[in-house]
């Protein structure tokens, strides 16, 4: 399986920390921010692997990481021409990359601690659709948030900030899809805040009774905000010092 990880955007809650460093190059613990996610597809076995992001900011994330070699992992990159046009937008740059089969993609401020292998294995098993991973989080207004059907197990929609939220779980930015994710991104259209979404594009997947979730067990983190980006600094530093000890 192929990975992809976005890293456009324009970190407008990290201003001024981004006005001219694209925010998944700000430190995170001992690394940069990207390095994360891309540790995270290693040690499931994913060595084949996507950046997109923006065309200001394309060559330094070539400067860090060039072909993948210091991590050993093949990193490849994708321009998404429209800055800040919304997830799905920047996922129609991955499709020359992943042909026919299907792909993870991780949004790169995403910060978590569980092994991604068990929901990729799940996945594997899965026929064809998408799959996402949710976890209950104490502010779902901030989130695209699932309503859950518990006994089916079945997620019946999923509404993107909302303000009264149909649960406290916060769809995560770890996402898996088949080859119809392109044509179902090809028939949503722009929203409230000018971008095409991945909400909208999930939703339609659970319209076609294709989507699958899963529990996130560990902590995780969307490092878009001053606050949340200490908080990832911190269990960073915090698992490296239980491993230390171990
Ligand atoms: O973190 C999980 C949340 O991420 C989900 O619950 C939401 O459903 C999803 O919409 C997203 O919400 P955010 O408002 O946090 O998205 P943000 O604009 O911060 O972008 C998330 C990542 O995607 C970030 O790493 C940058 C990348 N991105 C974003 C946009 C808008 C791009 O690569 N291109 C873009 O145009």
């Amino acid at each position: 399986m192929k990975g992809v990880i976005l890293a456009g955007g324009t970190g407008s809650r990290l201003k001024p920390l981004t006005k001219i460093i694209n925010k998944h190059l700000l430190p995170v613990g001992h690394y940069p921010m990207i390095y994360w996610p891309i540790l995270k597809l290693r040690e499931a076995g994913i060595k084949d692997v996507l950046i997109i992001t923006n065309s200001d900011d394309i060559y330094s994330f070539i400067k860090l990481l060039g072909e993948g070699e210091d991590l050993n992992v093949k990193i490849h990159y994708k321009i998404q021409e429209n800055t800040g046009g919304g997830i799905a937008d920047a996922l129609l740059s991955a499709k020359e990359f992943v042909k026919q089969e299907k792909f993870v993609v991780l949004l790169g401020d995403n910060i978590f601690e569980d092994s991604l292998t068990p929901y990729i294995k799940a996945f594997q098993q899965q026929e064809t659709g998408a799959r996402v991973i949710i976890k209950k989080v104490e502010d779902p207004c901030r989130y695209g948030v699932p309503h859950i059907e518990t006994e089916q197990q079945k997620i019946l929609s999923i509404i993107e900030k909302p303000s009264k939220p149909p649960s406290s779980y916060c769809v995560t930015g770890i996402y898996m899809y088949d080859q119809n994710v392109f044509d179902f991104i090809n028939n949503i259209h722009p929203s409230y805040r000018n971008e095409l979404e991945i909400t909208d594009v999930n939703n339609l997947y659970i319209k076609n009774n294709t989507l699958r979730y899963d529990v996130l067990n560990g902590w995780w983190i969307d490092a878009g905000t001053h606050e949340s980006l200490y908080k990832a600094f911190t269990y960073i530093q915090q698992s490296r010092n239980k491993e230390e000890m171990n």
